[in-house]
């Protein structure tokens, strides 16, 4: 319960807390939070090719972008006010390997990306998700062995992963596999490299959601997986957990930190902005958008209104910024209001 405090919160019928919402003049002055294209940060998936577009059928209406088709998309969204994008590469069966070699290619396709769009889009931010999903036969973020998900070795591949990312112009290293110890060993290995200002962006709470499953079909993990990720992402039943992530990842050199999924999670953003202070983002994953847009397709939900509250409840519960797939259609309509 809220304590009436003795300056006074007022009652009724003095007090009509409706008249600041009368009319729409008066709500925008009093309203809290505002959602600007700063906020916004979008994900994009990318193949390999030319001129391919690709559509993810359980994210109606995301595709997956050859780079050339990237640079136009990107180029796009950067004329909407989006200032900051992420890649997640769909590599080919054939690249995937137990030891996720691909990863530390410094020819791959999302060091390719990379070094196009900073080439064609210098401007824009680029963030590169540090795991070895997308390059593991097993569908794993670390290295599988008898069953076992590796830690410290898998931390020696990361950082050689985050190297060839850096080299190939990436602004912001987002390592998204959870392992332990691994923000302050690719902070090491950045800064050794001479990569002192390449900022990292911790998943520092993520949970081992079955939200993340339309994701698994874009970048073409999901069917490759082998069990289940519970051994190093976080228990959907757990927040005081995702404080020790997040201050340890902090701890590590962690620029700024992350929480994922996103609206299930609001509970998280809020605690970690709350007691951390630090630069606090949050993820609108795959399955949150797939919820959304299914609903929307038959009609259920109205999309324009819908999206714009799934995306204002982030910045209540404190997010700085939101990885969200809505994000092109999400700034078209904050340009318009
Ligand atoms: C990979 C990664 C995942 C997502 C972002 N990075 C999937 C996973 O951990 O299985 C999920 C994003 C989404 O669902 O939109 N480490």
């Amino acid at each position: 319960m809220v304590k009436q405090r003795s300056f006074g919160l007022g009652s009724f019928p003095t007090t009509r807390l409706r008249r600041n919402r009368a009319d729409d003049f008066s709500r925008r002055l009093v309203s809290e939070n505002n959602l600007t294209t700063n906020d916004l940060i979008w994900p994009i998936f990318i193949m390999d090719g030319e001129n391919k577009r690709e559509s993810v059928p359980s994210m109606p209406g995301v595709e997956r972008l050859s780079i050339d088709q990237m640079i136009v998309s990107v180029g796009e969204a950067a004329d909407l006010g989006i200032h900051a994008i992420s890649i997640f590469p769909n590599i080919d069966p054939v690249l995937k390997t137990s030891g996720a070699e691909e990863a530390f290619n410094p020819e791959n396709l999302l060091c390719r990306a990379v070094r196009a769009l900073k080439k064609y889009h210098p401007n824009v931010g680029i963030i590169c998700d540090v795991a070895l999903d997308p390059f593991n036969s097993d569908g794993h973020d670390g290295l599988l062995k008898d069953g076992v998900i590796l830690n410290d070795e898998t931390i020696k591949v990361l950082c050689k992963q985050s190297i060839v990312q850096a080299q190939a112009g990436c602004d912001i290293i987002a390592p998204s596999d959870m392992m332990d110890g691994r923000v302050g060993a690719i902070r090491k290995a950045l800064d050794e490299k001479g990569f002192e200002s390449v900022r990292i962006m911790s998943y520092a709470a993520k949970y081992a959601s079955a939200f993340y499953g339309p994701f698994r079909d874009a970048v073409g993990s999901g069917g490759v997986l082998n069990g289940n990720k519970k051994t190093y992402q976080m228990d959907p039943a757990n927040t005081d957990e995702a404080l020790r992530e997040t201050a340890l990842d902090i701890a590590e050199g962690a620029d700024m930190v992350m929480v994922k999924p996103g609206l299930p999670y609001l509970d998280v953003v809020s605690r970690v902005k709350e007691i951390f202070s630090v630069p606090t983002f949050v993820y609108q994953v795959s399955g949150e958008y797939a919820m959304l847009k299914a609903a929307i397709e038959n009609g259920w939900l109205d999309n324009d209104k819908v999206i714009l509250e799934s995306l204002i409840a982030f910045k209540r519960a404190g997010a700085d910024g939101i990885f969200t797939y809505l994000a092109p259609e999400a700034a078209k309509l904050i340009n318009s209001q």
